[in-house]
């Protein structure tokens, strides 16, 4: 991995960038990665938030393609908080009813959307804070889970290295263990517009998931266990295509969305790391290549996003005006053990969790 100059800014707690209400959130700070392409990344250890990313487009102009706020205060007090640029989980995405059993002890958590749990329910990873270390060319933030937190089982030691390359790579490598069999799925929830967050809407950007299946889903967005396969409908991305042409289909996938809002179980050639996703936007150039080891990526068009949260830029953030790719395990896998498409999602005493996702930014 070549070098990036990390230079850390740490907003101390009276500068404001802090200014957060609540005493043991005193420890937020804000980290900004910079690579001799003059690429930025801003990270906060609040949430393991990514907060900034500006990239330049084809002709070289920079702006910033994650949409977010300006201030660590605004992620913690705005009105909604649709987990901009978060690291989510303990199980990020969905787990039908909150339920689950393992090892014959059945598990119940917070149903925090309608009545399934989503993003490791009410007080999950997006809202706590981590401990920061700066390592070489990146940030390395870590996070005790409690045994019984939001209703999980076991002591869960969990990190996320979020590394710059001068390749205008962000890497995110998670890593966990646990003193007591338990479930972990973790993600990055970045909303992107490649035309600049605040920019309209991302239906315009065109699109490529390596993917002949996806994991169709009930009203509730919880997957039925059927594996369909995406020819002749509106989730076949294994070419580009633009999001806006099948993103209002008469297709019942698409009205339970609304939209798209979907796992992909990825056509991989091996364990490796593989290209999951491609997004282009035309009018700047700019590309974003989602490079994983993970089995499954949630493909979310910003269905929930309503013009009622006002971002960084001062512009309101208006339907489908971000898009997020979250590499993942598919949505309640652990309710789909030892199903096809449904790696399993438990981890175990002696075992490590190691996954690494890589948001690759190039133009053309
Ligand atoms: C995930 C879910 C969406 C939505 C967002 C957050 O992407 O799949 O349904 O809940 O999180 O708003």
């Amino acid at each position: 991995m070549k070098k990036a100059i990390l230079s850390l800014i740490a907003c101390a707690a009276l500068t404001g960038c802090t200014a957060v209400k609540v005493s043991d959130f005193d420890s937020i700070q804000e980290y900004t990665l910079k690579n001799k392409n003059g690429m930025v990344v801003k990270i906060t250890n609040y949430g393991a938030i990514i907060t900034s990313i500006v990239v330049p487009d084809r002709e070289g102009n920079m702006a910033d393609v994650a949409l977010g706020y300006d201030s660590v205060d605004s992620y913690i007090n705005a009105i909604d908080r649709p987990y901009f640029g978060a690291v989510v989980g303990r199980y990020g995405n969905r787990i039908a009813k909150g339920k689950f059993t393992l090892d014959g002890v059945e598990y119940e958590l917070a149903t925090n959307n309608g009545e399934n749990h989503l993003h490791g329910g009410n007080i999950g990873f997006d809202k706590v804070v981590w401990t920061a270390e700066v390592v070489e060319n990146g940030v390395k933030l870590s996070y005790l889970a409690k045994d019984g937190e939001e209703g999980y089982p076991g002591n869960l030691k969990l990190s996320v290295t979020y590394t710059l390359t001068d390749d205008n790579e962000i890497v995110m490598h998670y890593e966990a263990t646990t003193d007591k069999a338990t479930v972990v799925n973790v993600t990055n929830h970045t909303y992107f517009n490649l035309a600049g967050e605040g920019s309209g809407s991302i239906n315009g950007h065109l699109l490529q998931i390596n993917a002949s299946k996806t994991t169709p889903v009930d009203a509730g967005l919880i997957p039925t266990g059927e594996l369909a396969d995406v020819t002749g409908t509106p989730f076949d991305f294994r070419q580009p295509t633009e999001i806006g042409k099948g993103v209002d289909a008469d297709n019942q996938q698409i009205k339970y969305g609304p939209g798209y809002d979907h796992n992909w179980v990825l056509d991989r050639k091996g364990d490796g790391m593989e290209v999951a996703a491609v997004l282009y936007e035309p009018t700047s150039g700019r590309v974003l290549e989602v490079i994983t080891e993970e089995p499954s990526i949630q493909f979310y068009g910003g269905n929930f996003l309503d013009g009622r949260l006002v971002g960084k830029s001062g512009k309101a953030y208006g339907y489908r005006s971000g898009l997020c790719l979250e590499t993942q395990h598919s949505p309640d896998s652990i309710n789909h053990e030892g199903e096809e498409g449904w790696p399993s999602v438990i981890l175990r005493p002696g075992e490590k969790y190691d996954t690494t996702t890589i948001y690759k930014f190039s133009v053309k």
